[in-house]
């Protein structure tokens, strides 16, 4: 049986590096890596390839930047004569990033099975691009893999058949438990003795200046008294260039490998971020997490973990600040099957399969 998995962007990384290492063990089963390319950076992809002992890509695409609609589009005309020529017979597809959704919509126009690693999650936010692909993604896939039962609830009322969906846990969360002895002696050098850990990258935060200009400012004020280290992403980077934005007290880096953030992350006093996976890293580390958004597709981070949802208010945001350091502390738990087990659990259920041989032709769908 062959498998293609398919990954494209820094979060896809350490969910795809687990589930690969667990199918590995099975014989009946080869593997194949193909990389769109969404992320290029050397520190935005090959130095996680490198930490996390992934084999390197079969195959990239090489599809760069572009709109939302240019990049998934060069992803399924590429990803497209990939999948014509492999005959694979499951496709292997992580998260929520425009690759994820591209690679779905390939698969199921030439019926090639396609199974969803992080399924079920819900925003219920539609100017999110990554709820599109979450909710496309899911209506594609034949097989779902969800990290939680809210995922499972999700996709029953989206009319997903139950018999497609499989609670498996979180494998984000296996990366992070093979990886946190490792980063636990891997501090990184200039790292501050308390400080607050922040990154920031979505639309909706960094491509309002006016926002962003807020939210540096308040991060300025906060440094005062605490030191704030900032990777940013490209992205963020870019916005704060073009609109002459600095925060002079803040510690601002380039975005930091997997095992140097992880190890940042551990030792924060407390991590403000937008990120999707930090919510749920920060949640398994017992440290507190302000997720600036108005919503989250992983409210279990909120209800069962440290994560404080707090939207676009410069008051709130400095308020929660304020408490968390001064000693406030959600006691957090750790979601159920969030024990670093989860890619065993997918690698079973796929090796359960039949191989189908795929009706795989381009013409005529
Ligand atoms: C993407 C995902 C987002 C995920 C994030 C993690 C989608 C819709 N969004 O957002 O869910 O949380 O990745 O980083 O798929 N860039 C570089 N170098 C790179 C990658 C990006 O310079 O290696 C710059 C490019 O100028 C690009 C911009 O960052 O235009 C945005 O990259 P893109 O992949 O489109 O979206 P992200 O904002 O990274």
């Amino acid at each position: 049986m062959l498998i293609l998995h398919v990954v494209g962007a820094r979060p896809n990384f350490m969910k795809a590096a687990p589930v690969m290492r667990c199918l590995a063990a099975y014989p009946a089963i080869r593997q194949e890596l193909v990389h769109t390319g969404q992320h290029y950076d050397v520190n935005m992809s090959d130095i996680f390839f490198q930490q996390l002992d992934m084999p390197a890509p079969d195959i990239n695409l090489q599809v760069g930047s572009g709109s939302h609609a240019q990049q998934t589009a060069d992803i399924i005309s590429r990803f497209e004569p990939v999948v014509l020529e492999r005959k694979p017979d499951l496709v292997l597809v992580y998260g929520d990033v425009n690759s994820t959704v591209a690679a779905a919509l390939v698969c199921a126009k030439l019926l090639v099975r396609v199974g969803h690693v992080e399924a079920g999650l819900r925003s219920f936010d539609r100017t999110m691009p990554e709820e599109i692909n979450r909710l496309l993604t899911d209506q594609l896939a034949d097989l779902l893999f969800t990290p939680s039962k809210d995922g499972n609830q999700n996709l029953a009322r989206e009319g997903v058949a139950p018999e497609k969906v499989f609670l498996v846990g979180n494998v984000m969360i296996d990366t992070l438990v093979r990886m946190l002895p490792v980063a636990r002696e891997r501090v990184p050098k200039h790292l501050p003795e308390r400080y607050v850990l922040v990154t920031l990258h979505r639309p909706a935060n960094v491509d309002d200046l006016e926002w962003l200009r807020d939210m540096l400012a308040m991060l300025n004020d906060i440094s005062k008294r605490i030191a704030v280290v900032f990777p940013v992403h490209p992205r963020t980077r870019r916005r704060m260039a073009e609109a002459g934005l600095q925060a002079n007290c803040v510690r601002i880096i380039e975005p930091l490998p997997y095992i140097e953030f992880l190890a940042s992350q551990t030792r924060a006093a407390l991590v403000l971020s937008d990120s999707g996976g930090i919510q749920e890293e920060t949640t398994y580390l017992g440290v507190p997490c302000i997720t600036v958004r108005e919503n989250t597709e992983r409210p279990i981070t909120v209800e069962q973990g440290t994560n404080y949802l707090i939207g676009r208010n410069v008051e709130k945001l400095r308020d929660a600040i304020e408490r968390i350091l001064g000693g406030e502390k959600k006691q957090g738990t750790v979601p159920e099957l969030w024990d670093g087990h989860a890619s065993e659990r997918i690698a079973k259920i796929i090796a359960r399969l039949q191989p189908v041989g795929v009706a795989a032709k381009a013409d005529g769908l």
